[in-house]
């Protein structure tokens, strides 16, 4: 800048106009629209019940039978497009957050702890088709077999995991993507690959 030219005004704080007030949309909103869909679902779904502070984003699917159960603990998170189907009991602890596309069946019952991370396209199922009648009778024809899943608290399981009929899962363990659970996975380990085997603890076990 050469001498001559004038020197740009400085403004002070005081001089500046004061802030735009902030949109509702950049500030509220979100919290009002997860409150709104919360309510939408449990007035749809009197039977289920979502605890406080849940956030179900768009697209869930809920199919409960007559006589099943269904609860999820408080400030879950279920992702869009999620899918439960139940004729048993799922029970879901507080601070679970569910990915997007997940499936949840439990025809007898499902119980996952409290602050697990369930990434996307995760599928946790408590039965099997039946295909034990011989090759006459269609599978879908068959019926079910069916065995308790539990899940334990704090527990990741990668995207794409599927977890057969029967399994435990215990606290504080690691599943990898795209992994097929079909034994029980002790608490703190880490298993992977199709089917799911430990190949490393969290922590040294006692
Ligand atoms: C399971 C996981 C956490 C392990 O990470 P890590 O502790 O860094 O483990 P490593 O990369 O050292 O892997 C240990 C062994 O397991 C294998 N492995 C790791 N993840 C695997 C998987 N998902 N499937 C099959 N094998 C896997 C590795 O190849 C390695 O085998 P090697 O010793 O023969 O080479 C990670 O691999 C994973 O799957 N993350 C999930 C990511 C995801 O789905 N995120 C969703 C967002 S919530």
């Amino acid at each position: 800048m050469s001498m001559t030219e004038p020197v740009p005004e400085q403004r002070t704080d005081a001089s500046r106009p004061p802030p735009p007030p902030r949109r509702l949309s950049r500030s509220l909103w979100p919290a009002i629209s997860r409150r709104l869909r919360l309510l939408y679902f449990r007035a749809r779904h009197v039977r289920a019940r979502f605890g406080e502070g849940c956030d179900i984003r768009p697209g869930l699917s809920l199919n409960m039978g007559e006589d099943a159960t269904v609860i999820f603990g408080s400030r879950c998170v279920l992702d869009r497009d999620m899918t439960v189907e139940c004729s048993g009991s799922l029970e879901v602890g507080g601070g679970t957050i569910f990915g997007h596309h997940c499936t949840l069946a439990a025809r007898e019952s499902v119980v996952i702890g409290n602050d697990c991370l369930i990434a996307e396209m995760v599928s946790i199922r408590d039965h099997d088709h039946r295909f034990d009648l011989g090759l006459d009778t269609p599978v879908r024809d068959q019926g079910f077999d069916c065995r308790p899943v539990r899940i334990g608290s704090n527990v990741w399981l990668g995207c794409k995991v599927t977890v057969v009929k029967g399994i435990s899962i215990g606290d504080n363990a690691v599943v990898g993507a795209n992994s097929v659970v079909t034994h029980d996975v002790p608490a703190n380990a880490v298993a992977v690959g199709a089917p799911a085997r430990v190949v490393r603890y969290r922590v040294p076990p006692e």
